[in-house]
């Protein structure tokens, strides 16, 4: 049996997974999202066309992939139906798309309470994208959600969404004044515009799965978000309500441990963030201007500006350790072509003390002072290079640093937005 890969995102989101997860799909039958919801957003530029997907795997801009939606992701049908429509007028074939009938459904009522929850919390908002991603894995955890699969049976659907909107609709009218929703219409809504053209798409995607990996196909496990906003291991609260790390896909796909052998952790040559919570290497001088102008640091999803800093290597050994990660991906690293210096931060000082390690009391995250290492910048135009050995000097250094400090060899570096603009490092 062959195994199955990973990729994920090693540091607070955006790092570039989905070109990544576009280069290794060549060599793959499956792409499997197995968290997250449209909170995610992958840009991938193909023969200078550029796709925005949100929730459909970024492996359907192959023949040859069949793109799967898992049980650990949260679906909003209508925007899962918009991107396929999106797909199809732009040419695209999306008939092997295959939805798992155990995701959930986002509704229009977890949107609003995400919005709601946020406004609610004021200054100590968490900056979510407002898709209703934890509203909707809320109801999953309190066993009041609502499985793509009941939209197969209406008695069911109908039945449960009452029996949520019994619970949410006193959250709407007695904790926020606002008004009920009507179980009935948005049933109504929900199976007359989304369930036909769902149908097709609804399956057991876990056996899918097992019968792809014991056909001894190649199957990739699509994170979405990152490491560092993860449930359990991010900086919580200011997180995603799911888990983008390596244990996040054995439950999200339903595949055990022993069925993967390759994690390939992608990380940008910098580092951002959206949304608010603790980041010690953060910029806010012009070096971090420079790097959101240069690298276009604005969510694709919500237009966000996202905050820059440095690499940080205690970070990315934190994140080799709980993905066991087998490779880097780095990315954006033509992003800092220009600069004169560029630094890693390989410590942090806490109370006057050296840590090598990501703090576990997340106070101590936050009054961390990065030590850095500085090294010259290689002022060469790296976007059209190829090959490692046209590499400057610098930049290898900077790379080689890189690999030293987090102990995991760097496999790929990308170096433009373009499907051809990266090159592979020797093992
Ligand atoms: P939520 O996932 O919408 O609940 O947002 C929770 C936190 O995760 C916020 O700080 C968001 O900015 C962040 N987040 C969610 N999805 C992404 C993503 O795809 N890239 C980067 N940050 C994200």
């Amino acid at each position: 049996m062959v195994p199955a890969t990973i990729v994920l995102g090693t540091q607070w989101g955006d790092e570039g997974k989905g070109k990544f997860t576009d280069l290794l799909a060549k060599e793959m039958s499956m792409v499997v999202r197995y968290q997250g919801g449209h909170n995610a957003g992958h840009t991938l530029v193909v023969d200078g066309e550029t796709f925005a997907l949100q929730l459909v795997p970024s492996g359907v801009l192959y023949d040859h992939i069949v793109p799967v939606i898992g049980n650990g992701v949260v679906v909003d049908p209508f925007v899962l139906l918009s991107e396929v429509d999106m797909l199809n007028r732009r040419g695209i074939d999306t008939s092997r798309l295959r939805v798992s009938g155990n995701a959930h459904l986002i509704m229009p009522y977890h949107q609003q309470l995400d919005a709601l929850h946020e406004r609610h919390l004021g200054k100590s908002k968490l900056g979510t994208t407002k898709r209703g991603i934890g509203p909707a894995y809320a109801d999953k955890a309190m066993r009041l959600g609502i499985r793509v699969q009941d939209l197969l049976d209406e008695g069911i659907f109908r039945e449960k969404l009452h029996a949520s909107l019994l619970h949410t609709n006193k959250v709407l009218t007695k904790v926020f004044n606002r008004l009920p929703v009507d179980p009935d219409a948005l049933a109504d809504k929900v199976l007359t515009e989304c369930l036909e053209p769902l149908k097709p798409f609804i399956t057991d995607t876990t056996d899918l799965i097992h019968e792809a990996l014991e056909a001894d196909q190649h199957v990739l496990l699509e994170g979405a978000q990152a490491t560092f906003l993860d449930l359990d291991h991010g900086t919580y609260p200011f997180v995603t309500s799911s888990n983008p790390t390596a244990g996040g896909a054995c439950t999200g796909a339903g595949v055990g441990p022993r069925h993967i052998d390759r994690v390939v952790g992608v990380a940008k040559a910098y580092v951002t963030r959206v949304g608010a919570g603790p980041f010690p290497t953060e910029l806010f001088d012009d070096v971090g201007t420079k790097i959101v102008d240069i690298g276009r640091e604005y969510g694709t999803n919500t237009g966000r500006r996202r905050r820059p800093g440095w690499f940080d290597t205690v970070m990315l050994r934190h994140a080799s350790r709980l993905n066991s990660l087998t490779e880097l991906a780095i990315t954006k690293i033509d992003v800092l072509d220009t600069f004169d210096v560029v630094k890693l931060c390989v410590a942090y000082e806490i109370d006057e003390v050296r840590t090598e390690k990501l703090p576990y009391h997340q106070s101590e995250l936050h009054h961390a002072t990065p030590i850095y290492e500085e090294m010259p910048g290689w002022k060469t135009d790296l976007s059209e290079i190829r090959r490692p050995e046209d590499l400057p000097a610098e930049a290898l250094n900077y790379l080689k640093a890189i690999e030293k400090h987090v102990g995991v060899p760097i496999s790929l570096v990308s170096t433009g937005p373009g499907r051809n603009q990266h090159l592979r490092l020797p093992a």
